[in-house]
């Protein structure tokens, strides 16, 4: 069967990227884009099908699911941990409203895979900080990381209730130079570039020896497009697959940017960021990633850091 597949919420950190990926391997006229605000004209989103839309209208996006005949789906429109933890009702509603219209699609048969991110954030201070496993503690003390942990539990139920094919990831940290990330407390790793390039000094949100679990984008998309291509029967888990590549501090980060740019500087100013980023793990055993479906990442720190410098576009 023809893959046609939608990504809600494409012009955002993951969605732009995802966007491009999966018209990469898909096709141009088999991937729409959709978000809730109108790309800019010269945005590459144009170049194919896209759809204005908020994920919390159900028919509206039950509309654009048969008009294209979609038959996968890729949820990313969220609101990520520091903008929820100051909106926490409204991010309730969007993290999980969203979630229940896309799933619901597919229960009613309308789509037969959806894509839903969950994250790190699922874990919370009582969770084993270094090598986190897939099954531990869970007590998340964020809006956000509640909100992924009950979405998890709901993409779960949907699979072993209703056989329902969604797939999940923990994306940690994400490191990318073709969008902003927007909302979380892992931002400060792609800001960081942007204050280098420029030569300016940068001011850090976390203190310099809060080690926090990163990937770099390309590496999420190769585990994004792997694992919804991987055979249904390899997978075990249907709550949300551990991801791990990189974990690094920011004092870790500065350096590796020195290596390139010797006069970068950086300064610490920890703000209500640091709470959230103190209750996450450090670092994350994705070995039930590597058994079932092969997750294998490709980035090391020095890799991204000379990427990022060479790639980001600064004004
Ligand atoms: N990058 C996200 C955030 O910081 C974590 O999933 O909110």
């Amino acid at each position: 069967m023809e893959r046609k597949a939608i990504v809600i919420g494409a012009s955002g950190q993951i969605g732009s990227e995802l966007v491009l990926a999966l018209r990469k391997k898909i096709g141009i006229s088999n991937v729409v884009s959709c978000d809730i605000k109108e790309p800019k004209s010269s945005s590459i989103l144009k170049d194919g099908a896209f759809e204005l839309l908020d994920v919390i209208d159900g028919e509206a996006l039950k509309k654009v699911v048969k008009k294209h005949e979609i038959t996968e789906v890729y949820l990313l429109a969220a609101l990520l941990s520091a903008t929820a933890e100051k909106n926490p009702m409204f991010a309730w509603k969007l993290n999980m409203e969203g979630l229940f219209n896309v799933l619901n699609l597919a229960k009613d048969g309308l789509v037969n895979k959806i894509f839903w991110p969950s994250s790190i954030a699922v874990f919370g201070p009582t969770s084993p900080k270094e090598d986190t496993p897939q099954k531990t503690i869970m007590e998340p003390s964020t809006v956000y990381g509640i909100s992924k942990l009950a979405g998890e539990r709901w993409c779960e139920y949907y699979y072993s209730q209703y056989g329902v094919d969604v797939r999940s990831l923990r994306y940690p940290g994400l490191i990318s130079y073709k969008s902003m990330p927007g909302g979380g407390t892992t931002d400060y790793a792609v800001d960081i570039f942007y204050k280098a390039k420029k030569g300016e000094v940068f001011s850090c949100f976390l203190s310099e020896d809060t080690a926090l679990p990163m990937m770099y984008m390309k590496d999420a998309m190769a585990a994004t497009l792997n694992l919804m291509e991987a055979p249904a029967e390899s997978l075990t888990i249907r709550s949300s697959y551990n991801v791990s590549s990189l974990s690094f501090t920011p004092s870790q980060l500065s350096n590796a940017i020195r290596h390139i740019k010797p006069d970068f500087k950086i300064s610490y100013a920890p703000d209500f960021r640091q709470k959230i980023a103190d209750s996450w793990p450090a670092s994350i055993d994705d070995s039930k990633a590597k058994e079932d479906w092969g997750w294998e990442p490709k980035y090391d720190l020095e890799s991204v850091v000379a990427e990022m410098l060479d790639k980001i576009e600064v004004d």
